[in-house]
């Protein structure tokens, strides 16, 4: 191999444009983030959640922007049968996708002696946990279609620094006395659920990976950086969230070449909080 002449360029390496992604949650925060990447590099990108009008104004404004395409599918991924809808939906128009962002995710914060079973724990795992299974399960041949050894399939999945946390005393997230314990719980799930995936995927010729974000506005996070937006900054290590560009960087990287080699790794994008942490957990 010569590693003079081999193509090692950043065209060859992070290039996206042709590429068809699905990512859930797309139009609000985070997923907003990934999907403006994606088209911004020409690539081909299916929204999908349960508000048409986020949606619809969101693609709108993508595709004015372009070079890519923004199109979108109203479904709510909280049970297998929305997840199925949506994998119908996208096979309706593409025979091959080459990413799926599962990016839907909610959380519910409460007491501890008064955590709601439906809406705190049911609701959460079902989204969280079980519909990032379902859609993989449901899209796999679509992943599969394309890939190739040199340019597999991707999963990426969107977990939490909140995976490898177990308790601050300084919680800008959560309401005065109230916890994450299902939320927590369900992206630990994640990260293991990866690790899995990224097993069963190989032969396939897919990776799966997760991204682990500390805080990034986003309507989950709109409360704390309406109300005290500068002491979350404080409470970072380097002063400051996340932003776009942090989070398309990874993306970018984990949808290109550049990272064809790389499954079942779970990405820290926190700016070194789970690292100053006293007590590390990962
Ligand atoms: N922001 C942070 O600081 C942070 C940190 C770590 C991890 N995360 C993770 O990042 C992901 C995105 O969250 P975000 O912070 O960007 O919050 P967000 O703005 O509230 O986005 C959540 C997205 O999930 C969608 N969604 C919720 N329930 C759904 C359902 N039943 N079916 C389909 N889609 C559903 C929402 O769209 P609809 O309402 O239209 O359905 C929305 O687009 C989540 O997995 C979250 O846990 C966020
Ligand atoms: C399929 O593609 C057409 C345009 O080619 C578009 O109008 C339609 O919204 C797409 N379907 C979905 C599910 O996004
Ligand atoms: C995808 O993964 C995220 C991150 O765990 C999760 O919150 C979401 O509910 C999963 N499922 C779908 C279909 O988006
Ligand atoms: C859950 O994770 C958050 C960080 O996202 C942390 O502040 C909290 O202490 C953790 N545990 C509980 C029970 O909320
Ligand atoms: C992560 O990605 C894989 C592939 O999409 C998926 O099967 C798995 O369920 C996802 N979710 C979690 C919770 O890891």
């Amino acid at each position: 191999m010569n590693v003079v002449n081999e193509d090692l360029t950043l065209p060859a390496l992070f290039n996206v444009e042709g590429k068809i992604a699905v990512v859930t949650g797309g139009a609000s925060g985070i997923g907003a983030m990934i999907a403006s990447a994606f088209v911004q590099n020409g690539a081909t990108v299916y929204i999908a959640s349960r508000k048409e009008k986020a949606l619809k104004e969101f693609s709108d404004a993508l595709n004015r922007r372009g070079p890519g395409k923004c199109y979108y599918v109203v479904a709510d991924l909280g049970s297998k049968a929305g997840c199925d809808k949506l994998a119908d939906a996208i096979k309706a128009n593409e025979s091959k996708i080459h990413i799926l962002v599962n990016n839907s995710g909610n959380t519910w914060g409460a007491p501890y002696e008064n955590v709601p079973e439906k809406e705190g724990w049911d609701r959460i795992m079902n989204l969280n946990v079980k519909s990032v299974f379902y859609l993989t399960v449901a899209l796999t041949p679509l992943l599969a279609k394309d890939a190739t050894n040199v340019d597999p399939g991707r999963v990426i999945n969107v977990s939490s620094v909140a995976s490898v946390m177990s308790n601050s005393l300084d919680s800008t997230l959560a309401a005065e006395g109230h916890g994450l314990w299902s939320y927590n719980t369900s992206k630990a799930a994640v990260n293991h659920l990866t690790t899995q995936l990224a097993a069963t995927l190989a032969p396939k010729l897919i990776t799966v990976n997760a991204i682990l974000p500390g805080v990034f506005p986003s309507r989950m996070t709109s409360f704390g950086y309406k109300t005290q937006r500068d002491r979350m900054d404080a409470s970072q290590p380097m002063s400051r969230t996340g932003t776009a560009q942090d989070m398309a960087g990874v993306v970018l990287f984990l949808a290109s070449k550049a990272a064809a080699h790389m499954s079942g790794a779970k990405i820290l994008l926190d700016g070194g909080l789970v690292a100053s942490l006293t007590r590390p957990k990962l």
